[in-house]
């Protein structure tokens, strides 16, 4: 792993249509290379493109080894993975593989029968002792599933329940059956003989449930307001989680050479547990997705009840993480991926006045921290969360269930919307805005989601004709990274912790010393930081065009400046 790159994320079915069918595809990517090697962006991850149902966009995965025929065919695949080489970039896979879909041949075959050889691929178990199958409240756990209701369907067939922690089109696969890592491991080493650099890995850290010698699973803590409890304690990070990265690890990559990258996303992980999972020495991955940051917006009911976030607490944890992984180990960098709303309209201000400079800022004081970057298609132009109407403007699966289950309980339905609104993944998924024409150029057909409006004004092609906009500021950090080793490398030290608008820290690499100064608001504020910066060069900064002379200070509403010395010029 090569760990001074950016990484760019491309959620294919939302980033270009090159058929018409309103889709994004694999020509579409092709057709773009262009935008993402002026980027400068070195890896890109795609989302998944397996052949699936699509039931939550591909994360339910029915043949690994394929591609599906909305986002084109292994050749193509082949091409585009070519084509990326060639520009010098990487290509990382995303591997889904807590569940599949359950038209996955394995789900299949396992349901078919109690006595079917796959039967223990999956979590197959019976009502909850004295009730019948199919009675409230006989799912063998009180689990409550991440899209709303029961972790557990039931098979009528059998009168046997099996466990989806995401949609009962996502049952999860059973690793403590050997047989089943070993399917995997050969799948992975499949697409690596074929060329790809690496993979994401899907909510990687619930693959081990805490399961009985017995086979029994634990019911989880009762959650207040709801029929189902909390499960996570059984598989966030369950018993035998390191045990399976390293045997994976051991499997699949320590005999091949070359600079594979490994991500495990990990809802739920504290920086104790990603320092075991990232210490190289351990061998599990390269680094983890943590989502502490992302949640720190999460009100008493959940996401979908926002509350508003203070930069005190956004410190507070991304600073335990950099300090956290100073020694050993390593942090990735993300304010945005499919998952998670538009960080410009989230954490800064997506009116007119102040989108650019807050987008600026907020990349600014992410791609300052030690650890890998990683862009979301369209962070980098700046696009905004999107003008949702009613729930039939909504997509995903989380979001419609979360309406339907939460209107059915009782829930004010505009008040259901506007958490929707807020923090639901379709912000993250409406199409990337290339151009100011029709469906931002994203297709010449149907987009399978609207296009925002404001593509008139917020677009690639306007983007990469202003040396201002968001798309050249993030150009320039990513090459700041790759010219000035203490962007990636350096020592971290939070500076002015309690400023409630001041997002300011230092890093240093031998004898290079940097500044980095964010007004994470739309006010001037003047800050109180360390003396002996006066002379220092200006690297980057956001809004040279307001720095007053003689008011080295002051800080323009969202504006960010990283300064660079050398000790000695002190
Ligand atoms: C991960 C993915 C998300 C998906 C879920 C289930 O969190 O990022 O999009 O819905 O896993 O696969
Ligand atoms: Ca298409």
């Amino acid at each position: 792993m090569d760990i001074t790159g950016a990484v760019y994320q491309i959620y294919p079915r939302s980033f270009a249509d090159s058929n018409g069918d309103g889709i994004g595809d694999l020509g579409g990517i092709l057709a773009h290379l262009d935008h993402l090697q002026a980027l400068g962006v070195d890896v890109l991850w795609l989302s998944p493109i397996y052949c699936s149902p699509q039931d939550d966009n591909g994360y339910d995965i029915s043949d690994y080894q394929d591609i599906d025929p909305a986002f084109g065919t292994l050749e193509q695949f082949d091409e585009l993975l070519a084509a990326v080489h060639g520009r010098g970039m990487k290509l990382v896979m995303d591997l889904v593989v807590n569940h599949t879909s359950d038209e996955h041949p394995w789900f299949v075959e396992s349901r078919s029968s109690p006595d079917s050889p796959k039967r223990d691929w999956y979590w197959w178990r019976r009502p909850r002792p004295g009730m019948a199958a199919g009675a409230a409240g006989a799912e063998p756990t009180n689990w409550a599933s991440a899209f709303s209701g029961p972790a557990w369907e039931l098979d009528e067939a059998s009168g046997e329940y099996y466990l989806h922690l995401f949609s009962p089109k996502q049952p999860d696969l059973n690793w403590e059956n050997p047989q089943v890592r070993q399917a995997v491991y050969a799948m992975m080493g499949w697409w690596l003989d074929r060329g790809v650099d690496g993979f994401r890995m899907d909510v990687i850290n619930m693959i081990s449930k805490d399961v009985g010698p017995d086979g029994h699973l634990h019911d989880g803590r009762p959650v207040e307001g709801s029929p189902y409890g909390d499960g996570s304690a059984s598989y966030i990070c369950g018993p035998r989680i390191h045990e399976f990265l390293q045997e994976m690890h051991q499997e699949v990559f320590a005999h091949r050479d070359g600079q594979l990258l490994t991500v495990g996303e990990m809802p739920g992980v504290t920086v104790e547990e990603a320092v075991l999972f990232t210490d190289p020495a351990r061998a599990e991955v390269d680094m983890v997705f943590q989502f502490e940051h992302v949640d720190l917006d999460h009100g008493p009911g959940g996401k979908f009840d926002p509350r508003p976030l203070r930069l005190t607490d956004v410190k507070a944890s991304l600073g335990r993480w950099q300090e956290g992984l100073e020694e050993v180990g390593w942090n990735s960098l993300y304010w945005n991926n499919h998952d998670q709303p538009r960080v410009v309209s989230r954490f800064g201000d997506d009116s007119p006045a102040h989108r650019v400079a807050s987008a600026t800022c907020l990349a600014t004081l992410l791609h300052l921290h030690r650890g890998t970057p990683y862009v979301y298609q369209g962070e980098e132009l700046g696009m905004t969360n999107a003008p949702f109407d009613s729930i039939q403007d909504f997509r995903d699966i989380e979001s419609v269930n979360h309406y339907r289950h939460a209107v059915a309980a009782g829930a004010d339905a505009e008040t259901v919307l506007a958490g929707l609104r807020w923090t639901g993944r379709d912000n993250a998924r409406t199409p990337v805005q290339w151009t100011s024409g029709p469906n931002a150029g994203f297709t010449t057909g149907t987009p399978w989601i609207a296009v925002n409006p404001n593509h008139d004004v917020v677009n690639a092609e306007a983007a990469r004709a202003d040396p201002d906009s968001v798309f050249h500021h993030y150009r320039r950090l990513i090459e700041l990274r790759h010219t000035e080793p203490v962007v990636a490398l350096g020592d971290f030290t939070m500076l002015v912790p309690h400023h409630e608008q001041v997002y300011a820290f230092t890093r240093r690499l031998g004898d290079v010393e940097l500044l980095v100064v964010c007004n994470v608001s739309g006010d001037d504020v003047r800050a109180d930081l360390p003396g002996g910066w006066a002379d220092a060069e200006l690297l980057i900064g956001n809004r040279p065009d307001v720095v007053v002379p003689g008011e080295e200070g002051l800080l323009r509403p969202w504006e960010a400046r990283v300064h660079r010395r050398t000790c000695g010029n002190q």
